[in-house]
């Protein structure tokens, strides 16, 4: 059985489709995270599971029952939003207290659900400041404590780090991860930050245009993506546009690459189609070594490995650069004349 799942789970906004009908299972104790460019309907589906906006279709089953139209209150479920929406002229103690009082809890009961909320988010400390006297990660802090001082058992979380600058969102990242263990409640997780996925995720569900694209792993995504569009959304890519043919090779420009040993997705046909190369399995060699040629344009310092971004020979109607991962001691100067090879079995080829 699983912890929430949605069938055919779908919302309409007059003649705008926020989700089409959806199925998604989420495991007990999961952590999921819908990824996803702006718009495609994840705060929409999160939204449905949480109770606080009403599906047009479709049904939602929490422990294997309807909650498709339960009161968002009675579904055991806590929620953190981007912005942290604690109640300014309350302290951080009362802050945390509210849901708690709000359930009738009370006297001992409830010092010690506070106080177990507020270590957990090392901010204890804090317990009678406002709001205002706090850091955006501190606040955050207690509206993640706020929100599990009453240990829901299903934990959703819409851009919670978004008003974060990059080092502390990275901090939190881990601390939330690691509240996620300790609790041991099932999270679903948005954002639209593709490394926050795949550091965070035990499955990411990438969304687009309203419906999921993909569902699985970070590994997954990353080694063996559906589409082009999952290609281009997680992790760098070099996206070569071309066909099949018939000798189990791809046409790209001028060249004609081997795919022999690549990744091709079982319901491909051999219709348009794009060749994926990731730049850490490329490497620069000789032009007569290369499967392809070009001519340097760009070095790209990234502090631990450099990134050389080539021109390609021959691909009259792209001016994409291919990017392939340099060691430091090997790099190239701008307008060196390069070939490049790669690992073919890393490859995939994908659907336009
Ligand atoms: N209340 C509403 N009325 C009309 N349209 C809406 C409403 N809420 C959302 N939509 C539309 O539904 C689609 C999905 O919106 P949603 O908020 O789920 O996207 P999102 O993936 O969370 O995007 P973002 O990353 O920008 O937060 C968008 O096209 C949006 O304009
Ligand atoms: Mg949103």
């Amino acid at each position: 059985m699983y912890k929430l799942e949605t069938k055919g789970l779908a919302k309409r906004y007059g003649e705008t489709d926020a989700l089409l009908p959806t199925d998604l299972q989420v495991k007990a104790g999961e952590f999921l995270t819908l990824l996803g460019p702006s718009g495609s309907g994840k705060t929409t589906l999160l939204m449905m599971i949480a109770g606080l906006v009403d599906p047009s279709g479709g049904q939602l089953l929490i422990d294997g029952k309807d909650a498709t139209h339960a009161a968002a209150g009675q579904r055991g479920i806590g929620m953190v939003f981007q912005s942290y929406a604690l109640f300014p002229h309350m302290n951080v103690w009362d802050n945390v207290a509210y849901g708690l009082r709000m359930r009738q809890v009370k006297g001992a009961a409830l010092n010690s659900a506070v106080e177990d909320a507020l270590a957990m988010v090392k901010m204890s400390d804090y317990a009678k400041r406002l709001p205002k006297e706090l850091s955006g990660g501190q606040q955050q802090r207690v509206a993640l404590a706020r929100c599990f001082a009453y240990r829901p058992s299903v934990v959703l979380l819409d851009e919670p780090l978004g008003a974060l600058d990059k080092k502390l969102r990275e901090h939190m990242q881990l601390e939330i991860r690691r509240l996620h263990d300790d609790l041991g409640a099932t999270f679903i997780y948005v954002t639209h930050d593709q490394d926050e996925a795949l550091t965070m995720s035990d499955r990411v569900c990438l969304m687009n245009q309203a419906r999921i694209e993909q569902l699985g792993t970070p590994q997954e995504l990353y080694d063996r993506p559906c589409s082009r569009f999952a290609a281009d959304f997680i992790g760098q890519s070099n996206l070569l546009d071309g066909r099949m043919t018939a000798t189990q090779s791809f046409a790209a420009g001028a060249y004609n690459l081997s795919v022999e040993s690549a990744y091709v997705p079982t319901n491909h046909h051999h219709e348009a189609s794009t060749l994926l190369v990731r730049p850490e399995m490329a490497e620069l060699v000789t032009p007569a070594d290369g499967f392809v040629q070009g001519t340097v344009a760009e070095m790209v310092f990234l502090g631990s490995e450099i990134r050389a971004r080539v021109k390609l020979d021959g691909m009259a109607d792209s001016d994409e650069l291919f990017s392939v991962r340099c060691h430091r001691r090997h790099a190239a100067s701008l307008g060196d004349k390069v070939g490049i090879r790669w690992d073919v079995a890393s490859t995939s080829v994908l659907m336009q």
